[in-house]
């Protein structure tokens, strides 16, 4: 667990690693590929999770620095140990791959963050819809055949993984395929970038909508370097509001894709710069907060990985902020850790919260109910009176590179103790 003193304060510079989102589907992606170099890739639970899988289907493996170099040549249809691929949410991903290799997989349904029903109708619908067969029994999932060569439209309804997979399939079976109401997160573009990389052509619209021109050879070699973490920074710049000692500046911040977040920041009172190389300077703001309306939503909207720590920066606002949370209902699980802390909020339903500030935090032991809400867990420490203990880091592990050493480079010392 993680134990954290608080009254410490930020200063300095830290930098933010290559993005989970974008690494994981980049990665399955590459699977098409004989072999691949991919760089900017993090040091994360998830990214080695998904490479013990590659490795169980008989990928040769090699992750030195921040690169990644595949080689799969000698990959086989099936995992020597599918409850691997039980525990990660990303496992999905390998299906274009394999089917394209071996037309076929059996795959265990995939495991993942705890943040209610996670359901994968779209990715199920749209390979249907490139020809593949699909069966589910006994929570195995099952598709089989060979993909259509004639042109296909087929719609993703914003999903992120599903606009990934249907790209991934796509793009390596002749014929065009037109994906509307896509995704088009960052991460979901980075894998437009990758298989652009691959000889992919693919054409994007301002309607949520891609056209796929397929190759039908799959590349020998590719190299590709993945974007940074919009995500991370977010939380580190909520960091910089509550805890810098005057400010702090995040590197590689991805500005550009942080538009709706820094206008709900701003709106609270969120005081920052932006500088050159896409570095943002966040300044102390704490007593500056109020209190705002906040509805999370698909790229461009209010990112919802950003709203559990944007939420525990709301007990600090003065007045009654409202949280609507439209896409995982699980994320709200959080409200209960920041309650056992003294917050003051009221789950209206399972999508809608308001939250009392200003409260002030005092600590106690929490957990990590998924990702985002244990890495939020960590700036609540930091402001609450008194020790705050950190149970289930796994999961903040799953997707932050080395969170305590950047915050020890930003002077904040937190310790990691046995339970
Ligand atoms: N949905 C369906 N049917 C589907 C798929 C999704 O109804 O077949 C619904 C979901 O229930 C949800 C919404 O669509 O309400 C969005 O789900 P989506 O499929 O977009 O989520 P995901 O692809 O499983 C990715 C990220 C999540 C991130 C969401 C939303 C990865 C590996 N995961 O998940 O990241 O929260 O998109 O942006 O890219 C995280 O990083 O902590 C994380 C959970």
């Amino acid at each position: 667990m993680l134990r954290i003193e608080w009254g410490q304060t930020a200063r300095g510079t830290v930098r933010m690693s290559g993005a989970k989102n974008a690494a994981l589907p980049v990665l399955a992606s590459a699977l098409f590929a004989r072999r691949s170099t991919l760089h900017n890739i993090p040091h994360i639970g998830d990214v080695m999770m998904l490479l013990r899988i590659f490795e169980s289907y008989g990928v040769t493996v090699r992750f030195e620095g921040n690169t990644v170099e595949l080689d799969t040549s000698d990959m086989r249809p099936e995992s020597d140990d599918p409850g691997l691929v039980k525990k990660i949410r990303a496992s999905i991903l390998l299906i274009p791959a394999l089917l394209h290799r071996f037309g076929r997989v059996d795959l265990p349904y995939p495991g993942g963050c705890n943040l209610g029903k996670r359901p994968i109708d779209e990715h199920v619908n749209g390979l249907r819809m490139l020809g593949y067969g699909f069966s589910e029994s006994d929570g195995l999932l099952s598709f089989s055949g060979d993909w259509f060569r004639h042109d296909v439209e087929l719609s993703t309804f914003f999903s992120v993984t599903a606009t990934e997979n249907l790209l991934a399939a796509s793009a390596f079976r002749p014929g065009t395929t037109k994906i509307r109401l896509a995704a088009i997160e960052p991460h979901v573009m980075d894998v437009v970038g990758f298989l652009r990389a691959c000889g992919a052509r693919i054409e994007t619209s301002y309607d949520h909508s891609f056209e796929v021109s397929g190759i039908s050879e799959l590349p020998e070699h590719v190299e590709y370097t993945v974007i940074h973490d919009y995500l991370e920074s977010g939380f580190f710049i909520l960091l910089g509001a509550l805890c810098a000692e005057e400010f702090i500046d995040i590197e590689h911040a991805r500005i550009g894709d942080l538009g709706s977040f820094l206008i709900k920041a701003s709106e609270a009172g969120v005081c920052y710069e932006l500088r050159s190389n896409d570095t943002i300077r966040v300044h102390n703001s704490r007593s500056n907060l109020r209190a705002i309306s906040l509805q999370t939503n698909v790229f461009p909207g209010f990112p919802t990985d950003i709203q559990s720590p944007f939420t525990v920066m709301l007990t600090q606002a003065e007045g009654i902020s409202r949280v609507h949370e439209i896409l995982f209902e699980g994320r709200f699980n959080m409200l209960m850790e920041l309650e056992a802390m003294k917050g003051h909020s009221a789950i209206l339903n399972p999508h809608e919260a308001l939250i009392f500030g200003p409260t002030k935090l005092r600590g106690t032991t929490v957990t990590s109910w998924d990702l985002r809400s244990g890495a939020s867990m960590i700036l609540a420490g930091l402001i609450a009176e008194g020790e705050t203990r950190i149970t289930n880091v796994e999961y903040i592990e799953r997707g932050y590179e080395d969170i305590l050493g950047k915050l020890r480079s930003l002077g904040i010392q937190i310790d990691r103790i046995e339970s």
